[in-house]
């Protein structure tokens, strides 16, 4: 009878469990987009939620950069990214050995690039060192660099742990990824964000539509049409973004993207460019409120409209959606924004603030208090990994819909106090109550 060949318990891999933190070994020569890459991925995985950092590093993590690591995760924190090269075998074992003692998920990222991207990146690099001192050859320190790291470098083998490779180049026929091993939610949102190129340098514009008729009357949701104001300022949009009148060296949108309701398509219809009609634009769907005023919101629904004010981020509609469902459904037009540079998207309250969100790094539980003012162009510009947003109001006067949180959210709260921070709209009942509405009402705000 053979005998079982015993593992000493010590040496046993222990399971990883499915919540455990996570930790992502950024790998790959100078100049390959590792930096870029590893922000984007922050980025992405904080919009929606989770809690990443990058861990900066010289060349590869040492025992200081562990000990940081286990305490960003004991503060309940979920990825760390440690951005480094981490070219030999050896320092990437020393992540996966504590990772599998410390019991965290490992995910190795390797990155290269195309001739062309790698070119680019040089340039980049050079004219950014170059700025800060120019006594210094920088191209060929950083051939030199290149040539020492080179002779250093052991590529990853799949048997080190789960493995992405990317080969970057801001041509989407030409960047590529491998994945091997990838498990769960987190890695394969990771795959999502690193199978999209990234371009370095775009331009963003973003607007809500011009003033809609039931913005005026305080109404949300439904499908009116531009007031007279909001037709104003489908006028002046178009003069600022190479429509009639504008002046020659406007910035002209490569793509117009619009929701599929009516004011977002009025709001461009002047604006020269080719123009997609995206229902992951459409505003969020109030359910049984829509077309109703805050006022009746209160009046028929007045626990539904504490709850909201209680956890606006996640609370949801009936038969309708939350700012968490409208994070998921704007997450794939986000994804296609960031492959393309001059892109013009007009949409919605609710839906620029998810977005917004992403290029200000807000929170998830703030995302539906971002100001987001209508007749105002927000221009987005990519900064590095980072991201710069001008704010041109375009000057044609119109309502405020912008409600903050009123102090008093308990669901016994007086009317008055419900209603405090309702902004001021015109007085008008509605001619035909949708059927959702369980009783008549009458709004009874005056603007003031
Ligand atoms: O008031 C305009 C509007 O776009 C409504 O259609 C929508 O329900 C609302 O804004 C979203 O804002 P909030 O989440 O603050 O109610």
């Amino acid at each position: 009878m053979g005998t079982r060949p015993t593992v000493k318990p010590e040496l046993a891999a222990k399971p990883c469990p499915i919540g455990a933190p996570l930790v992502v070994t950024i790998v790959g020569l100078p100049c390959r987009g590792k930096s870029l890459a590893a922000h984007k991925v922050a980025r992405h995985l904080n919009w929606r939620g989770h809690s990443a950092k990058v861990f900066n590093v010289e060349s590869a993590a040492t025992a200081d950069t562990l000990r940081e690591i286990s305490l960003f995760f004991k503060e309940s924190n979920n990825v760390a990214i440690i951005d480094g090269m981490h070219l030999t075998r050896q320092s990437r074992q020393l992540l996966a050995t504590f990772c599998s003692e410390k019991v965290f998920h490992h995910l190795l990222i390797e990155f290269s690039c195309t001739d062309k991207c790698l070119r680019e990146n040089i340039d980049d690099t050079v004219a950014f060192y170059h700025n800060l001192d120019q006594n210094v050859d920088w191209e060929r320190r950083l051939r030199e660099s290149n040539e020492l790291h080179s002779a250093l470098f052991e590529a990853c083998s799949p048997l080190e742990g789960p493995l992405i490779t990317v080969n970057n180049s801001e041509d989407a026929r030409l960047h590529s990824i491998t994945a091997r091993g990838v498990l769960g939610a987190i890695q394969t949102a990771i795959l999502g964000v690193l199978a999209i190129p990234v371009i370095r340098h775009r331009t963003f514009y973003l607007s809500r539509h011009g003033e809609s008729d039931y913005n005026v009357l305080g109404r949300i949701g439904g499908d009116a049409d531009l007031s007279p104001r909001g037709m104003k300022y489908a006028e002046r949009l178009a003069r600022q973004l190479g429509g009639p009148g504008s002046a020659p060296d406007c910035p002209k949108p490569k793509l117009i993207w619009t929701s599929e309701l009516r004011r977002t398509i009025r709001t461009v219809q002047n604006i020269p460019g080719p123009r997609t009609a995206i229902k992951d634009l459409n505003e969020i769907d109030a359910g049984i409120c829509e077309g109703l005023t805050y006022e009746e919101i209160q009046e028929r629904f007045p626990q539904e409209f504490a709850w909201r004010d209680q956890d606006k981020f996640k609370y949801r509609y009936p038969h309708g959606e939350s700012y968490l469902d409208l994070l998921q459904r704007v997450d794939s037009v986000v994804q296609a924004l960031l492959a393309n540079t001059d892109v013009l998207v007009v949409s919605h309250q609710a839906v620029l603030r998810c977005i917004m969100a992403y290029f200000k790094g807000t929170r998830p539980d703030d995302v539906p208090y971002i100001n987001v003012p209508l007749h105002t162009l927000l221009i987005v510009r990519s900064y590095g990994y980072d991201f710069e947003v001008e704010t041109v109001p375009l000057k044609v006067e119109c309502v405020d819909t912008y409600r903050i949180q009123p102090k008093n959210c308990s669901t016994t709260r007086t009317t008055a106090d419900a209603l405090t921070t309702v902004p001021a709209h015109f007085d008008a009942p509605i001619a035909q109550p949708p059927p959702a509405m369980v009783a008549s009402s009458q709004a009874t705000t005056t603007i003031s």
